[in-house]
């Protein structure tokens, strides 16, 4: 089955687009990566939706609206990828969307919400789309993220020595999969990956650059270590896993007060990037003493951050890039999104009850029919126990 995973991260910078081929042999999944595009929103609707985000702006209608709009320009993502690659007809799309609302605290109304109606999606594809990926697990208890583990646990599960997998996107967060026993893996958010970073760049620059390039300005500037401090003592850091957080905590409210401490503006964006730095590493090491460290999202390039985990860290944990296991670091959410339209698909339970907090394992996802009703054709099979990357040539071998 081809399928194409589309999501909208909590950067609100761009709708990551993967074309994935699903093929199963007995338990394992093989997955070739066919394609793979980041189609970045127009400035005013990224706004839009982040003012929405940082304080409702626009109420119920924005909601409404950008539900439509985003609906719109996630079928445009996946469109973009379906006519570049003609010759490959997708079966199934997958959209995570993007989320504007994350609350799940303990006494309030437990409530997560993506946008980009599946609606949109299916009607201007013609495709089969599986969207509102995290409600069902919310529903069961659990806090609806992360949903990574589960592709975490079948593609990097196999190895002899502990591995975490970190994706730094607006929210860091990882999975920690223990060595011979994947299903134990634990999961968390850590807090701020790139979110308090590209506000603060965004607001230094008047809006002119969305993020610290390869980390460069931070790389000038000096850490406030008594602010740091001060920062790493927020009770989110030594809650334990599982946790989920999002930009309603790292966000606006967040940096609207650091704004206002007087810091030169690179010292400002080096203090916040060590606080990424050092709470991802705070929270590595209390989940295993030594690990192999396998490193995604937009903040895998960002060079401070990454040269400032490594030093957190120390040689008990090497650092590595997903890329140097086949998958690039801006693919894996999108890849990990066509997986999951599978499993729903195939009505395999892909929460993992001990990373999201459910009370079991769920079938996430609804199914909206594609063109005249139209949803894939597949044969049940019992839910694979791992899974490997096949490159694209590799898999062109297999089908001749
Ligand atoms: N060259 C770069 N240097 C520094 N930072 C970068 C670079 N490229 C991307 N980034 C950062 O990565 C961010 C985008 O990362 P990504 O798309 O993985 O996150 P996301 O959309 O928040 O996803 P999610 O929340 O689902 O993990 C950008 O906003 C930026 O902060
Ligand atoms: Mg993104």
């Amino acid at each position: 089955m081809r399928i194409i995973g589309l999501l909208s991260g909590t950067s609100v910078d761009a709708i990551d687009a993967a074309m994935v081929q699903v093929r199963q042999h007995d338990d394992e999944l093989a997955l070739t990566i066919e394609a793979f595009a980041s189609t970045p929103f127009e400035p005013a609707l990224r706004q839009r939706i982040q003012a929405l985000i940082d304080h409702g702006a626009g109420g119920v209608a924005a909601v409404c609206e950008l539900n439509v709009e985003l609906g719109v320009a996630f079928a445009a993502a996946a469109r973009t990828l379906m006519q570049a690659h003609p010759g490959r007809p997708v079966d199934l799309i997958a959209s995570h969307g993007q989320t504007v609302y994350h609350q799940v605290a303990a006494g309030r109304t437990r409530a997560t919400l993506q946008l980009g109606a599946a609606a949109e999606i299916a009607e201007r594809t013609g495709v089969a789309t599986v969207s509102d990926l995290r409600s069902r697990d919310v529903a069961a208890g659990g806090q609806g993220a992360p949903l990574a583990p589960y592709l975490d646990a079948l593609l990097f599960g196999a190895a002899r020595h502990d591995r975490i997998l970190l994706n730094i996107g607006g929210i860091a967060n990882i999975t920690y999969v223990p060595a011979g026993a994947p299903w134990s893996a634990i999961a968390c958010d850590t807090g701020p990956g790139n979110a308090l970073i590209d506000g603060a760049v965004m607001h230094i620059s008047a809006g002119a650059e969305p993020f610290d390039r390869d980390g460069a300005r931070a790389a000038r500037g000096q850490i406030d270590e008594a602010l740091l401090a001060e920062w790493l003592a927020e009770p989110y850091f030594a809650a334990a896993a599982p946790k989920s957080t999002g930009r309603e905590h790292f966000g606006r409210a967040f940096l609207a007060p650091a704004l206002t401490r007087g810091l030169a503006d690179d010292d400002l964006l080096a203090t916040l990037t060590a606080l990424s730095a050092r709470s991802i590493a705070a929270m590595i090491r209390r989940l295993t003493p030594a690990a192999e460290v396998i490193v995604s999202g937009g903040g895998a390039h960002n060079h401070t951050l990454c040269h400032g985990l490594r030093a957190a860290l120390g040689a008990a944990y090497p650092l590595q890039p997903s890329r140097a296991f086949g998958l690039a670091e801006d693919a894996k959410e999108a890849v990990l999104f066509a997986v999951l339209g599978l499993a729903h698909m195939q009505r395999w339970p892909a929460n993992v009850p001990r990373c999201t907090g459910a009370g079991h394992g769920v079938v996430l996802g609804s199914l909206t029919p594609g063109r005249d009703g139209a949803v894939p054709t597949v044969h049940p099979l019992p839910a694979p126990r791992r899974a490997r990357l096949v490159n694209t040539e590799e898999a062109t071998e297999h089908d001749a």
